[in-house]
């Protein structure tokens, strides 16, 4: 898989949802933050809304949840249509086991790390899933500023999924706009996370092209 764009519709109108996915065509997925206010001082929506939203919008869902107890609750937003399912390693019980559950039920599974969390302590869970999500802001909230500080463990991550093979993707999440995607995708990341970039832009679907030439042009070449 080449360089996907996902913007978050954490900055899109959550009065008209359906209109705003529409606004962007040319995204690969919608991505949606779900915040529980206890693993992030922030409260979003839920699975009901993640179903509603998969009924109508063109793009696969691509649900990043930021919410304590993820064992229990990640298998139901498979079931509410998300084609892909982040939880975080920080809140994982059993993150084998929830990996697998969520393969099961036929979803992409995908492990999310905070900043200050190494990708090193779980080299060996890396089979098991489909995607790594680095955030590359503290979670809870769009329109922070992009952690530089995060540059080195974008690389060192591609450096253990290039030695593992397959194909998981690796997702940065987080101030990710024009002015830091060049970055990012020259560390090796190549699923980009957008919110206020892209629906702060006056043509969000302009800016997801921008945002996929960019870093099409500073991926490295593998
Ligand atoms: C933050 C969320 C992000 C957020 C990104 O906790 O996980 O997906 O919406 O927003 P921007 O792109 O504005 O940083
Ligand atoms: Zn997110």
């Amino acid at each position: 898989m080449g360089i996907q764009i996902t913007p978050s519709m954490l900055s899109a109108d959550f009065a008209n949802l359906e209109a705003e996915a529409a606004r962007i065509a040319g995204a690969d997925w919608l991505h949606v933050d779900v915040m529980d206010n206890h693993f992030v001082p922030n409260l979003t929506i839920g699975a009901p809304v993640v179903e509603a939203l998969s009924k109508v919008a063109r793009q696969p869902i691509d649900a990043h949840l930021m919410i304590t107890e993820p064992d229990r609750w990640a298998p139901g937003y498979v079931e509410a249509g998300a084609q892909s399912v982040t939880f975080h390693i920080e809140a994982a019980q059993a993150p084998v086991r929830l990996a697998r559950e969520i393969r099961a039920k036929g979803a992409r599974a995908s492990m999310a790390l905070r900043p200050a969390t190494p990708i090193e302590p779980y080299e060996d869970l890396l089979p098991e899933l489909d995607m790594v999500l680095l955030m590359t802001v503290e979670p809870g909230f769009g329109g922070q500023a992009f952690l530089d500080v995060c540059l080195p463990k974008i690389r060192r991550t591609r450096e253990l999924l290039d030695k593992h093979g397959g194909d998981i993707w690796l997702q940065v999440d987080g101030g990710v706009s024009a002015d830091t995607i060049d970055r990012c995708a020259e560390a090796g990341a190549d699923v980009f996370v957008a919110g206020s970039a892209v629906f702060g832009a006056a043509d969000p679907d302009a800016m997801v092209a921008q945002l996929r030439s960019r870093a099409e042009q500073h991926a490295p070449s593998r």
